[in-house]
């Protein structure tokens, strides 16, 4: 056997490097998490609205000397196994020059360190002409053209980034401005709510001279969250911390409050674990599927706090905006909040009620009575239908469909449906059924069936839980043929 060596193309490697599905804000806020492990207390984001937009990230951290630009601009810089401070929000060797180029084609970085400014530039165009890794150093000369560049001569040490030429962004609108412009409006919402806590901090990022005001998901500084105990669970010798919060009731928080966690339709779904690697937030608002977004439980928010130590373990990604726990670490996870979140009074007393006929009926829609003697009606999102066709989503997707049965739920039209009722002009459609209705909802349920067993499920409770469940369970007919048939059909 002999050795080959086997050169990446770089045209196309570095075009395909582009593709790792950052979002304009994920980009930035990859950017920005180099300016905090930098050390910088002020980090200013510059749009300029011209013909050819850019964008400048700078920072007054520490900055780099020549070589060590150099080497941070080089792809895979850092090995992502060796162990880092537990400052450091890097992992990979690649934000920097990945993040940038995902939105633009030409990266120029500029960094003052000991009283000396060096630079260098990721240009795809001229990697696309030369087919070479070709990085380029610009002399002093060059880096006095840069535009603003004398904020950077100001300050004692920092980085300048600026991003050139938006191709992706410019190609998918007839108004470029304009686009980044709304971009860079849902990037402050990102910014604000991701470093919160570094917000909250002493480090202060200002885009177009705006300070960035942090957005405190726990509401913590109100008088009416209710903090509950913090607990920790140890992994590889290392701490996860876990403090959760239950918010405010909905009628006590100011607007300003409700715009901080989310908005008053979104309470619901983002209820859930917050989770922070080193501080940074990286995913929120999901149970992982261990227990259900209820409408009851749309207040309580938990705070996960895991080292960068762990980060094999739980498989942060480069975007640094999805996580992979470990079932292990979900489960003691929910463990460790169940009695104290879920069976807490503190939950308890926002809850509205279900109301139920029959127990031993999963209804589709449930009547749930809330405080003030009024009533609304949610889809039962226990029903094993809809569990099982959540089984089959990614937790984006599965955020989304939630989205739309809430739209479902909050566009219910009870007025036209009062009105219609009344005057006995609703049909009634349930009580006539056809062998061929009959037939199909029975080859519904062998459907689910099939899927269950292809996720491991047990069958036959399956099984029993939908033929409890609306509509299955009005059928007798249906029933029965199971009864013959068993779940084996
Ligand atoms: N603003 C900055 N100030 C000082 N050093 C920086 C700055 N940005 C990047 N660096 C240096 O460049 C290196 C490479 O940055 P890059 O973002 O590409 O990778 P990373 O941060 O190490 O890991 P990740 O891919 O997870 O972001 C960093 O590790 C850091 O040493
Ligand atoms: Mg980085």
């Amino acid at each position: 056997m002999i050795a080959r060596e086997s050169i990446p193309f770089a045209p196309n490697l570095i075009e395909s490097m582009r593709s790792l599905g950052y979002s304009f804000e994920t980009a930035i806020a990859d950017l920005i998490d180099n300016s905090i492990s930098a050390n910088s207390s002020k980090i200013d984001i510059l749009l300029s609205p011209i013909d050819n937009p850019y964008l400048i990230i700078l920072d007054n951290g520490y900055g780099m000397n020549s070589n060590e630009l150099e080497e941070a601009l080089r792809y895979g810089a850092k090995n992502p196994l060796e162990k880092r401070k537990n400052t450091d929000l890097g992992r990979f060797g690649l934000g920097m020059k990945s993040a940038s180029l995902s939105q633009c084609r030409k990266l120029v970085v500029a960094s003052k360190k000991d009283g000396l400014i060096s630079c260098f530039s990721w240009d795809l165009d001229y990697i696309i002409q030369n087919k070479e890794w070709m990085l380029l150093e610009y002399d002093s000369e060059e880096i006095n053209k840069l535009p603003q560049i004398e904020l950077l001569k100001s300050l004692p040490s920092g980085t300048y980034l600026m991003l050139e030429n938006f191709d992706r962004i410019s190609s998918s609108t007839y108004d470029l401005n304009t686009t980044l412009n709304s971009y860079m409006n849902s990037t402050i919402d990102h910014l604000s709510l991701v470093f919160h806590r570094f917000l909250n901090e002493g480090v202060d990022i200002y885009v177009n001279n705006n300070k960035i005001i942090p957005r405190d998901p726990f509401l913590s500084t109100n008088r009416g969250t209710q903090p509950l105990p913090e607990q920790f669970i140890t992994i590889n010798n290392c701490r996860i911390r876990i403090k959760p919060y239950i918010l405010p009731y909905m009628n006590k928080l100011t607007s300003e409050d409700l715009q901080k966690v989310g908005g008053k339709e979104d309470l619901r779904t983002n209820q859930g674990f917050y989770i922070y690697r080193n501080k940074r937030l990286i995913f929120w608002g999901s149970w992982f599927r261990l227990t259900r977004k209820e409408e009851l439980s749309k207040l309580a928010r938990v705070m996960v706090d895991i080292p960068n130590d762990l980060d094999e373990v739980w498989g942060v990604d480069i975007k640094k905006s999805t996580v992979h726990l470990p079932d292990v670490i979900k489960k003691n996870l929910y463990s460790c909040i169940e009695e104290s979140v879920f069976k807490s009074k503190a939950v308890h007393e926002y809850r509205g009620r279900k109301e139920t006929n029959n127990n031993d009926i999963n209804y589709i829609w449930e009547r749930v009575e809330l405080r003030d003697n009024c009533y609304e009606y949610k889809i039962n999102r226990d029903l094993p239908q809809i569990q099982l066709f959540e089984e089959s989503l990614d937790s984006n997707q599965l955020k989304y469909f939630d989205k739309i049965i809430t739209n479902l739920e909050k566009m219910f039209p009870s007025t036209s449906l009062y009105l219609d009722a009344s005057k006995g002009k609703i049909m009634d459609e349930s009580s006539v059924v056809t062998d061929e209705e009959i037939e199909e909802l029975y080859n519904e349920i062998c459907d689910s069936l099939k899927y269950s067993e292809k996720m491991s499920l047990n069958k036959e409770s399956v099984l029993e839980s939908l033929l409890k469940s609306e509509p299955y369970c009005n059928y007798k007919e249906l029933i029965e043929k199971f009864k013959i048939g068993g779940s084996n059909e």
